[in-house]
């Protein structure tokens, strides 16, 4: 595995005439990233994977606490992206990234970008399109992978490739969660025991509203009335374009954040019958 820094030496490290698969991440590397990682090594001769805590899609554009406290440690994340079988990994520096300071053209997500996780966190989806908008002309992938767990940044990203005509394949990987049904995220290291089981009440009710066992108000009112939990959202919208739908119809996806102490954590499922 090469470990790069600069553009210059990814751009010298990744030979051409070889089908490129690319995982971007923030690091902090667990199994949901393992998945994407392990999905892209099988479906491509060379797998590329990123890691860079991308400061424009945080909180004004990273001076605040989540980005500061973000957890960041490569020597950790090493072993993870050995075992998948990555060729290259470009872990730049935010100065690298952004040697202008901060960029002064963007990519705007527009309506699709304010909605849901987008209403709580403001220009966020724009700081991840406009970074990954820059990795995939660095890397230039043939395929991409991200994760269901974030829908809304799956559509966005498909929304900008093809709004902006940029040649890579989207692939969309299932969600993996815990042996308690909890979905993977760097951010459940920040939960207490107590926490991460009040958390639960997320995928479970999730799991109702997939079996049909409870309609979408009543999925909303046991989150909101869940024991250290704060609803933040939960809607049912169309896959593809997000908007909201107004009776549970098929195909739907319904998607949901709370929070659980300070942590925010979201959550969806795919109703297909
Ligand atoms: P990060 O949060 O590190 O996630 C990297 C990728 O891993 C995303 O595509 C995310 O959806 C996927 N992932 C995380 N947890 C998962 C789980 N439990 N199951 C399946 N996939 C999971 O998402 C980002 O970074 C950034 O926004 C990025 C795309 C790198 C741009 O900065």
């Amino acid at each position: 595995m090469r470990l790069t820094t600069t553009k210059k030496e990814l751009f010298d490290a990744i030979p051409r005439g070889f089908s490129v698969g690319f995982v971007p991440t923030m690091g902090a590397l667990h199994s949901g990233h393992a998945s994407l990682m392990k999905q892209a090594r099988q479906e491509n001769e060379l797998l590329v994977a990123s890691i860079f805590v991308n400061p424009l899609q945080f909180e004004a554009l990273g001076d605040c606490d989540d980005y500061r406290h973000y957890p960041r440690d490569l020597d950790a994340d090493i072993p993870l992206l050995e075992e998948c079988g990555v060729d290259i990994v470009f872990a730049p520096s935010v100065a690298e990234m952004y040697p202008n300071d901060l960029p002064l053209v963007w990519v705007r997500t527009g309506a699709m970008g304010e909605k849901l996780e987008g209403a709580s966190r403001p220009g966020h989806f724009d700081g991840v399109a406009t970074v990954v908008s820059k990795l995939f002309n660095l890397v230039r992938p043939d395929r991409a992978y991200f994760g269901q767990k974030d829908a809304q940044q799956v559509a966005v990203i498909r929304r900008l490739v093809a709004d902006l005509d940029i040649p890579v394949e989207i692939r969309a990987v299932p969600i993996i969660r815990g042996a308690d049904g909890l979905a993977e995220s760097s951010r459940n290291q920040r939960l207490s025991p107590t926490e991460r089981t009040q958390a639960l009440v997320l995928p479970r009710v999730l799991e109702k509203l997939k079996a049909r066992a409870i309609t979408i108000d009543a999925a909303r009112a046991e989150l909101a009335t869940a024991p250290g939990v704060k609803l933040d959202h939960l809607e049912a919208v169309d896959p593809a374009t997000l908007e909201p739908l107004a009776e549970l119809t098929t195909p739907a996806l319904v998607v949901a954040a709370i929070y659980v102490g300070p942590v925010r954590l979201i959550d969806n499922i795919e109703i297909t019958t």
